[in-house]
């Protein structure tokens, strides 16, 4: 049984009472904000044209697909997060209501989710730190340092060097102690709200409606398999819910800023990706994935527009980055507090109150996977880890429905059990249209993570200790 112990949802809520309480002051608005700020970034900026090449102008369609996938797993992600009132990751939740084992995979997939969209997103950064470069100054780095090796078809690169460097400053940062203010989110995600809404103003007066036929050349499995893909633009909402016990009121602001942030996501996707595809024929975003919004204007001859873009890309990217790293070392640190990783990586830095250690061990990692990987198979392994996490968690809600009927529950999902039936659904179906090459990365994944468990974590644990 010990693989079900858990940790008690009392001594959670004591030690998150010990000492300071975190203030209870977000809005529905700053949730929606937060929210905007986590999710926008390579996703649209860069994804969509490879999505593009997949379901031709369907794009659209795709990104519907994996909207409705993220809004019925946001409610049950919801109401996970406000079961137990304490800060922390859906892993903690999960620790203290499906126990141990479950919690292990929960986060050993979250790991998978928060350290390669660090490296997906550096690769996205990557492509319009180059575009921009290229356009202000007409500099350009040679080949090799431009890609991960094999991502370009005939061109000779070999180590994606800004994307390298990028994570390094991040990760420079994080070590300081420096997180997302407020404050600089909310600028930052209107400077990236703003880009993008300045290229759909721009992009609708150069639509031809004969680039959207045919509209899907490729079919549903076309559509189906680019949704799989396109999830990714999506991930990053959970920090919404992970700030529960921050907002004031979170039976009525957690489901409205979860539901608005997505909501808006889904209509600036759908508007983008339909007028991306009605500028260009789809199939010239075959000559060059790496910044494909960018290039669709630059080929209607607006190159000024191009560079802003380019920049807002930049910024909104760096926040995405900053909150997916920052969310990484927090979860490790967690895992290993419960004994569940080696105690080192819980090791806070004297100074800066950081997990220092930690913070650079996994800073260094995710930037030579970006460096080395290209962009969609990242993305792929990510939504396969995220969607796999979602799945986990939806059942959860299902099961603690069952066995903790009594716990006071500030946020409840709606219709149960059909919507947390629907979000199993939908994220099993995008996970069964994800490449073999990705689910064999991931059963690698899982059976690493397994071997630890087995060979480390359940002996070392804090709670088997205490047994
Ligand atoms: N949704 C985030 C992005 O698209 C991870 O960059």
């Amino acid at each position: 049984m010990s693989l079900f112990r858990k940790k008690s949802i009392n001594q959670l809520i004591q030690s998150s009472k010990k000492g300071k309480t975190l203030k209870k002051d977000l809005t529905a608005w700053d949730l929606t904000l937060l929210g905007i700020g986590a999710i926008i970034g390579t996703g649209i900026f860069v994804l969509t044209g490879t999505g593009a090449l997949k379901a031709g102008p369907a794009l659209t369609l795709s990104f519907i697909v994996a909207g409705l996938a993220c809004a019925f797993a946001a409610l049950c992600y919801a109401e996970f997060a406000s079961l137990v009132p304490v800060s922390g990751s859906v892993y903690t939740y999960s620790y203290a209501t499906l126990g141990e084992f479950v919690a292990w995979i929960i986060g050993w997939d979250l790991v998978l989710e928060y350290l390669l969209a660090t490296s997906t997103v550096s690769v996205g950064w990557s492509g319009y730190f180059q575009s921009l470069l290229k356009g202000l100054f007409g500099f350009e780095l040679p080949d090799a340092l431009t890609a991960a090796p094999g991502a370009v078809p005939g061109k000779a690169t070999f180590f994606n060097l800004p994307a390298f460097l990028i994570v390094l400053v991040i990760t420079f940062l994080l070590a300081r102690g420096i997180t997302e203010s407020k404050r600089a989110n909310n600028i930052m995600v209107i400077i990236k709200i703003l880009v993008v809404l300045l290229f759909i103003f721009v992009g609708v007066q150069y639509v031809k409606p004969a680039n959207w036929t045919p509209y899907m050349p490729f079919g549903y499995q076309g559509v189906f398999s680019a949704a799989a893909l396109v999830f990714f633009a999506y991930i990053g909402f959970d920090a919404v819910a992970a700030a529960a016990e921050e907002t004031k009121n979170p039976q009525r602001d957690l489901p409205r800023g979860l539901l608005y942030s997505l909501g808006i996501c889904t209509v600036l996707y759908v508007v983008v990706s339909g007028i991306m595809t009605g500028m260009v024929p789809f199939k010239l975003f075959a000559q060059d994935q790496s910044h494909p919004v960018s290039l669709a204007l630059v080929q209607t001859g607006q190159n000024w527009v191009a560079g802003f873009v380019d920049l807002g890309a930049i910024m909104g990217m760096t926040t995405v980055m900053l909150v997916m790293l920052y969310g990484q070392t927090r979860i490790f640190f967690a895992m290993s507090r419960d004994g569940l990783l080696p105690k080192k990586f819980s090791d806070v830095h004297e100074k800066y109150r950081t997990p220092y250690g930690a913070t650079w061990f996994l800073g260094l990692i995710a930037a030579l996977i970006g460096a080395l990987v290209p962009l969609d198979k990242l993305a792929e392994l990510v939504n396969i880890g995220t969607l796999a996490a979602f799945t986990l968690v939806s059942f959860g809600v299902l099961v603690l429905r069952k066995t903790m009927p009594d716990v006071k529950r500030p946020f409840k999902v709606p219709a149960v059990p059909v919507v947390p039936i629907l979000s199993i659904i939908f994220c099993v179906f995008l996970m069964t249209q994800l490449a073999a090459i990705t689910w064999i990365a991931f059963v690698i994944w899982l059976t690493i993570g397994l071997v630890i468990y087995f060979g480390y974590s359940r002996k070392h644990s804090v709670l088997s200790q205490a047994e």
